[in-house]
């Protein structure tokens, strides 16, 4: 059986002292998180290191919202996986949509950093979804396996350590979230398409999260269809109630 993964992506809101709220709010409710639930949180870079020393006798997982894909040198503003890592970082989100549409990510960029990633010790969240033209255009499925094969392409001996999330953009901060079924059967897809590329075993063992408005009275629904394996969580996951009712809905 797949362990769920709750990730909540922070995004660009909350400063250090916010961020300290919010932090100790989820270490105080940490035995709350169901034992087959792994909970992340991925605030922004400069609130990475006090997440990372707080949640260090927790349950609770650290993860970065992006990092660069070289090692290190002269680039400026940006951040390697390594020192994500010295920060108690095990994750690292990927290729979220709103990097692919503000900052040029692409799918060979995204499979660069994942690799970075798993060498450094890092589990990436390697984000893929289509928009509502696309949707509407009938292309989902070859836009979304265009990136699961870019993304991953390689990966195939390190996949244990990767996760993807369906983000269908359309319902990214929207309110308008994928119905149950139109969430399972991408994921299914998603699926489908990695045991082509990887084989059975290796697709059988993916945990594929679902992200896009993702609240506490929808996700009971989302996470209890067969291929959906977790959730990527925006907006819900900026208070500690919230998110940790997510959290515990993973486990109905
Ligand atoms: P949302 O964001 O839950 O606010 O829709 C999800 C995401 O962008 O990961």
């Amino acid at each position: 059986m797949r362990k769920k993964i709750i990730a909540g992506n922070w995004k660009m809101y909350k400063d250090l002292t916010e961020s300290a709220e919010l932090l100790g709010g989820l270490k105080a409710r940490a035995g709350e998180i169901p034992s087959g639930v792994t909970l992340v949180v991925c605030p922004p870079y400069t609130s990475l290191a006090l997440a990372g020393a707080t949640m260090k006798e927790t349950p609770i997982k650290v993860g970065g919202q992006n990092m660069s894909e070289h090692d290190e040198g002269a680039f400026t503003g940006e951040i390697s996986a390594k020192m994500l890592k010295s920060t108690g970082c095990e994750f690292v989100i990927l290729g979220h949509s709103e990097r692919r549409q503000y900052n040029g990510e692409t799918n060979e960029g995204v499979n660069r950093k994942a690799r970075k990633a798993l060498a450094a010790g890092l589990r990436p969240i390697i984000c893929v979804g289509e928009t509502l033209a696309e949707r509407e255009g009938g292309v989902t499925e070859s836009v979304v396996g265009t990136q699961v094969r870019g993304c991953l392409d390689g990966l195939g001996d390190r996949m244990e350590n990767v996760v993807v999330a369906y983000e269908p953009v359309w319902a990214i901060g929207t309110g308008k979230t994928a119905t149950p079924a139109q969430a399972q059967e991408v994921h299914a897809f998603i699926r489908k398409t990695v045991e082509e590329m990887f084989g059975p075993s290796v697709a059988g063992n993916l945990v594929i999260q679902y992200g896009g408005s993702v609240k506490p009275d929808n996700s009971a629904d989302l996470l209890g269809q067969k291929d959906i394996d977790g959730a990527l969580v925006g907006g819900a996951c900026l208070k500690a109630d919230s998110f940790m009712q997510i959290a515990k809905s993973a486990l109905r």
